[in-house]
């Protein structure tokens, strides 16, 4: 028996935004499992942030199916916590799982098909232990699978009642564009973009964010501290327990490569009294194409952090120019 009981005063402080023209709202920050939560690290710890971030009113989770490591884990573990301690809150949970990158050998294991996405979701649904996630996302487009096959199988899942609503990532604008109409034809429109953007890598400015609006399309804006470069993490050196040590996603010649930028824009952040990470999240959420921030964490401190960038969102025209040059 769990004795969690949340804090009552959860949804006190969150601002809720509604994903484009659905009547779903996504608190401003969203917690993502990719990593940190994978039976390579410590439950209890996984849990600890799990449910902090419900505490500060974060009421969605993240996940794909191939998020651990190893692939599948991360979803096991959150099932895990969800099923332990969170069962009472279902309906105040909002769960995404994906399916695109490669999860099991052979050619149904990954991209589009229909084989592939609707045969991943039941496997998700399995590892969490539930009957259906809130978002089912296409990870990555397929240039090869017809994307009415994609989206039919997103639609399919909808309809089937194994997900309430569908999402894309990592899209192309084009590609996006037709994989809204298909969605709305099939009467399941897309609910939500789920994109790469942060201060240093901007690409969605140009090419996503206004085509998104105009086809009422929320957007979750993913790595948004460009996975641990735009906090204190690196200011003073590589350390050992820190993404970049373990040389996976995260380079040591990345570090190296925007050393000096963080080091300025983390005299800016100082100037307004927040932290380089406090102000990474803030400089997306001031801008209202963007639904919710989707920021990870691998400890209950960081998430702590990360909260208290809503205190402060709004950017004085002398700020934002500072910013502009150092980008
Ligand atoms: N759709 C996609 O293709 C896709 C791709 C990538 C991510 N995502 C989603 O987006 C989520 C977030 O991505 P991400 O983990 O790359 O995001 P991120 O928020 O840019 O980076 C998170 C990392 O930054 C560090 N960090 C976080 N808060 C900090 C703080 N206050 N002070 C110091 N360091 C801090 C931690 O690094 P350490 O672990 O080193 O401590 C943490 O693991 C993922 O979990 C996933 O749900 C989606």
């Amino acid at each position: 028996m769990s004795t969690y009981s949340p804090s009552s005063t959860r949804y006190d402080q969150m601002p809720y935004n509604r994903s484009g023209r659905s009547g779903l709202k996504l608190p401003a920050l969203s917690l993502g499992l990719w990593h940190n939560f994978g039976d390579i690290d410590d439950l209890d710890v996984a849990r600890k942030i799990i449910l902090k971030a419900f505490d500060h009113g974060i009421t969605h989770f993240d996940l794909a199916n191939n998020y651990g490591p190893p692939g599948g884990s991360a979803e096991i573990n959150f099932g895990k916590i969800l099923n332990h301690n969170l069962k009472p809150y279902r309906d105040e949970l909002i769960i995404s799982t994906k399916a695109g990158y490669g999860m099991w050998p052979g050619p149904y294991g990954e991209w589009g098909s229909r084989k592939y996405m609707l045969a991943s979701l039941d496997q998700s649904l399995k590892r969490v232990e539930i009957d259906y996630v809130d978002i089912f996302y296409s990870h990555r487009f397929d240039p090869e699978t017809p994307l009415e096959e994609t989206m039919t199988a997103l639609s399919d899942a909808v309809k089937s009642g194994k997900a309430l609503y569908a999402g894309i990532s990592n899209y192309p604008a084009e590609a996006s564009q037709k994989a809204f109409q298909l969605l709305r034809e099939l009467g399941t429109p897309c609910l939500i973009h789920q994109a790469r953007y942060s201060m240093l890598d901007r690409w969605v400015e140009s090419e996503l964010l206004d085509l998104l609006e105009a086809e009422g399309v929320g957007c979750i804006a993913y790595s948004p501290l460009a996975q641990g470069l735009l906090t204190d993490r690196y200011l003073k050196g590589i350390p050992a327990d820190s993404r970049a040590a373990r040389e996976v996603f995260l380079t040591k010649e990345q570090v190296d490569q925007v050393y000096q930028k963080i080091v300025r824009l983390n005299q800016i952040a100082q100037n307004r009294n927040q932290s380089l990470a406090q102000m990474a999240l803030a400089w997306l959420l001031k801008d209202d194409r963007i639904t919710s921030v989707l920021v990870g964490a691998s400890s209950v401190q960081q998430l702590d952090n990360n909260v208290k960038s809503l205190e402060n969102t709004a950017f004085s025209n002398e700020e934002l120019k500072k910013i502009e040059e150092l980008l």
